[in-house]
């Protein structure tokens, strides 16, 4: 699929894949998601591609679903056509891990997307909210469920209910994103975590990303269960016996993701 709203590059075991609407501030409309979730699918399927990296530009990552796409919808579009539901389904499928770097305006949409992401690394002008209340409409694809969980009740309410926008800092302090950077040095930063994670066993990495997102949909007693449970499997693994020996060696690990 030749792509024309998100560029792709992939280098060193990472995919970064670049939101590129700048007319429009990156807003989503249906076939940047539809591109995002295919491009998300080959990556999940590439053996070359360990971990990705989603980001914009260093003024916006994406300010929220096209709002000139959405403004003549009825409710029988909306709900028939089932608005983005499949592509993002798409993007929660995928199973290696997504990193978003986002600079600038993330809004509505965007900051949804940034939240289906694995974690967030905001660089230093990142500016999160879900202004949809200004529309005249609610966050669609969870913004108010995901922020909730993210960064409690309270600031839930606020920025959904005033319409707010959250600087890097605040977000951080919140929660809602695991490090803020220079701008400059986002990039870098994300693709040295990206880097990170690609040394470890894909098998592992895996493993975490079931156990933490599995943390958002039980009870803590089922969650601590699953978690064991995928930790007693860890011993199946080669990479288990690799990583314990080379640890016993003082060697680094060399993991085959087996
Ligand atoms: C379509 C958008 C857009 C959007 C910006 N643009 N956001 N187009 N959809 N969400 C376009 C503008 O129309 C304009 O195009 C160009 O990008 C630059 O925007 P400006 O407003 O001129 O820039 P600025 O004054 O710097 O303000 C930046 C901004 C503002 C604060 C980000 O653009 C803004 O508030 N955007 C809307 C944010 C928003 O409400 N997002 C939520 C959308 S609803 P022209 O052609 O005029 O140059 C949503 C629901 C998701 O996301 C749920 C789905 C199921």
């Amino acid at each position: 699929m030749a792509y024309e709203t998100i560029i792709v590059e992939i280098e060193d075991y990472v995919a970064t894949i670049r939101l590129n609407r700048p007319d429009a501030m990156n807003a989503l409309n249906d076939q940047l998601f539809k591109e995002l979730a295919d491009a998300l699918g080959a990556a999940q399927a590439n053996e070359k591609v360990r971990c990705i990296v989603l980001t914009g530009s260093e003024k916006f990552f994406a300010a929220g679903a096209d709002i000139k796409m959405m403004s003549d919808l009825s409710f029988v579009d909306v709900f028939a056509g089932d608005l983005f539901t499949q592509d993002t389904a798409a993007i929660l499928r995928v199973r290696k891990p997504i990193i978003a770097a986002v600079a600038g305006y993330a809004l509505g949409g965007g900051c949804e997307l940034a939240m289906m992401c694995d974690f967030i690394i905001a660089g230093d002008n990142a500016k999160f909210g879900q202004p949809e209340i200004n529309l005249g409409v609610v966050a669609g694809i969870g913004g108010t469920q995901r922020l909730t969980r993210f960064v409690g009740k309270s600031k839930a309410m606020d920025m959904n209910l005033t319409g707010r926008f959250m600087d890097a800092e605040e977000a951080e302090r919140a929660g809602l994103v695991s490090r803020v950077v220079p701008v400059k040095k986002l990039m870098e930063e994300a693709l040295a975590a990206a880097a990170k994670i690609s040394e470890k066993s894909m098998i592992t990495v895996m493993a975490v990303k079931e156990a933490v997102n599995r943390s958002y949909e039980t009870t803590l007693a089922e969650g601590l269960l699953f978690e064991r449970r995928v930790f007693n499997a860890m011993f199946a693994t080669d990479d288990q016996k690799e990583g314990m020996s080379a640890f016993l060696e003082k060697r680094e690990p060399q993991f085959r993701d087996k």
